[in-house]
């Protein structure tokens, strides 16, 4: 099984956990990637069942719109059941290192929202230790260098995403060389640094539930 195929099956049994436990015409909120791309192609077979949709990025919310799913403003919603969304990492304790496409703020703020996190991803993604994915860190610009030297001092080596903006107009840190082991703890001590917007671990709120692609079919692990 190629990778596209895992994320294409691990993308239809999300579409079947929506179909089954979102009730009818709820909020779905929508994660960023290749992985949640393959999802939104497959709920646009389910679309009549959703009553909304919230994005967690502009990119997301033109492929959903597209697909004739409804689009709202998360400030006009009360609340989500579910929200879907995949990950570069994630380890044993269901914490996730996010951000590779850049959306990583907004992608906490509609998990923030929601019932259930629910993780799609292949099983390349699962590993015993987060930190081998070069962190992502969102940053005000002029902050940026101020930010580098305070994660240096954490032990880790930041780069700049190179000819990044991200929707909320500031730019992405990539930190390398980090083991981390405690992630609640690191996700709250990267947050404190002045400049910070929001750091890739999903932590302190991680995914409720796991569907991982894997050559032998989608497995299912809870929190
Ligand atoms: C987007 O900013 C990320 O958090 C993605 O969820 C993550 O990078 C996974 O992307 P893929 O599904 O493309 O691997």
């Amino acid at each position: 099984m190629t990778q596209d195929e895992m994320k294409q099956a691990v993308a239809r049994a999300a579409r079947d956990y929506v179909a089954d436990r979102l009730p009818l015409g709820a909020i779905l909120g929508v994660g960023t990637g290749s992985t949640a791309n393959f999802f939104i192609d497959e709920i646009a077979g389910i679309k009549e069942r959703i009553g909304g949709t919230v994005a967690s990025s502009e990119a997301t919310a033109r492929r959903l719109a597209g697909h004739g799913l409804r689009v709202l403003d998360l400030n006009d919603i009360d609340a989500m059941g579910i929200y879907v969304d995949g990950a570069d990492e994630i380890d044993g304790g269901m914490a996730m290192v996010k951000g590779g496409g850049g959306a990583l703020t907004r992608e906490k703020i509609v998990a923030a929202v929601a019932g259930t996190f629910v993780c799609i991803c292949d099983a390349s993604k699962r590993v015993q230790t987060l930190g081998r994915y070069p962190l992502p860190v969102e940053v005000i610009p002029m902050a940026c260098a101020h930010v580098s030297r305070e994660l240096v001092k954490l032990g880790g080596a930041p780069k700049r995403r190179e000819g990044m903006v991200t929707d909320n107009g500031n730019l992405i840190l990539d930190v390398h060389g980090l083991s981390i082991t405690d992630p609640a703890g690191l996700e709250t001590e990267i947050n404190q640094i002045v400049g910070v917007v929001t750091n890739g671990l999903f932590a302190r709120r991680g995914a409720d539930v796991l569907l991982l692609a894997t050559a032998d079919g989608v497995q299912t692990c809870m929190r």
